[in-house]
């Protein structure tokens, strides 16, 4: 089992590299260097818990900003890229953004690693919708199928991976990339999908369901992803591709009807408004090599981490506020204007 004692986390701000930070002070003894810019989604309360931690420092800067990345890489033996846009609407309002952090920023952090010499792992993060989109009958995607992202998002992100790809293969520098899928629990920016619902329904908004509302996707609690992440990190095969999942697909009219169902909403709030240009129908994830190389499963169910999840959204009220009340709020209108509906809607 591989062990390291310095590990640059990129994006540690955000909803998984949180999640991911507070679980490896827990579970190793590493020093942790949290590089985030702080975006509109990075929010550095997220990790007041451990702020004084003296295993944890945090630095504001850009992954694809070299003068802050290359004397970083002098100093660390792990990298694990979490750091990017994420979110497919904002991709199709604005593409370039995820062209810089996401591709860019990429390949700032690979050649800082690789030209620092001190790296001896780079784990990149990335996700199921660099495959493309599955018909109901599919098989789910293995690690051996082709890339055809279908929005801006998965497509820099698919970008990305094939950087990483290439750094392996020319330079002969130790990358694992890790795809995995549909990521729910603490802490998520309530932008996707089962944040915003539990938000809107707990204020009586309407919970706007894009097309038909049987887009399906397979759902992975946050801590599970922070294991496999782990799981690789230890055990993976250097130059290796690994699926993570949570192997439970559900359409998202299901996701949203347990969430009103638990917070005894009405299933009137529910809106079917048009539909995401180019929306992936379905993802599901093989996680078969995962489970025999790394030994790695998904544990949560997917009943017993929806009602954890809604519980944390409902005792972190002064979290959400704070977010909904400011700049997200521009946003939600400039997203709802794209998708045809009236401010009043
Ligand atoms: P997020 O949007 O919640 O967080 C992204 C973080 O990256 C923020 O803290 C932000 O400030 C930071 N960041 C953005 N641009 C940056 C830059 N140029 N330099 C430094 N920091 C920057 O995202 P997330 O949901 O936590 O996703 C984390 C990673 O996991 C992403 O790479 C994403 O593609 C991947 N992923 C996410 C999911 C999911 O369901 N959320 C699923 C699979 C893979
Ligand atoms: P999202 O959370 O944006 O993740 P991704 O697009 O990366 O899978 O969306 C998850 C699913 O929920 C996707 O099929 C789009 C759908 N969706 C809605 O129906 N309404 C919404 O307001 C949002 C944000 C998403």
């Amino acid at each position: 089992m591989r062990n390291f004692s310095k590990v640059l986390v990129t994006g540690g701000c955000g909803f998984i590299g949180s999640n991911f930070i507070r679980y490896i002070l827990d579970a190793t003894d590493w020093h942790i260097i949290n590089l985030d810019a702080l975006t509109y989604a990075g929010n550095p309360e997220n990790l007041s818990d451990i702020a004084d931690n003296p295993r944890y420092q945090f630095i504001k800067g850009r992954i694809e900003d070299p003068e802050v990345v290359y004397p970083l890489m002098k100093n660390v033996d792990l990298v694990v890229n979490f750091a990017a846009e994420s979110h497919v609407d904002r991709s199709i309002h604005s593409a370039i953004p995820f062209i810089r952090t996401n591709v860019e920023g990429t390949q700032v952090l690979l050649d800082g690693a690789r030209l620092g010499k001190k790296v001896k792992l780079f784990v990149h993060v990335s996700t199921d919708e660099v495959y493309g989109s599955l018909k109901k009958d599919d098989p789910p995607f293995n690690e051996e199928n082709p890339l055809k992202p279908n929005s801006p998002y998965s497509a820099s992100k698919a970008s990305s991976d094939m950087l990483v790809r290439a750094c392996f293969k020319t330079h002969d520098f130790p990358c694992i990339i890790t795809r995995c899928s549909n990521n729910y629990g603490p802490y998520q920016f309530p932008e996707k999908l089962i944040p915003l619902m539990i938000l809107n329904a707990l204020e009586e908004k309407p919970l706007p369901i894009y097309g038909d509302g049987l887009n399906i996707r397979d759902w992975i609690y946050v801590l599970d992803h922070c294991a496999g992440i782990l799981a690789v990190i230890e055990k993976g095969k250097i130059g290796s591709i690994y699926n993570l999942g949570g192997e439970c697909e559900k359409t998202n009219l299901e996701v949203v009807k347990t969430i009103l169902n638990i917070l005894g909403k009405d299933e009137s709030l529910i809106q079917f408004v048009k539909d995401r240009p180019g929306h992936d129908r379905r993802y599901a994830m093989d996680i078969s090599l995962a489970k025999k190389e790394l030994g790695w499963a998904p544990k949560m169910s997917f009943k017993k981490g929806i009602e954890y999840t809604i519980d944390w959204y409902i005792k972190n009220k002064s979290w959400w506020q704070r977010i909904r009340s400011g700049e997200y709020l521009k946003f939600y209108e400039k997203h709802y204007n794209m998708l045809g509906l009236k401010k009043e809607d």
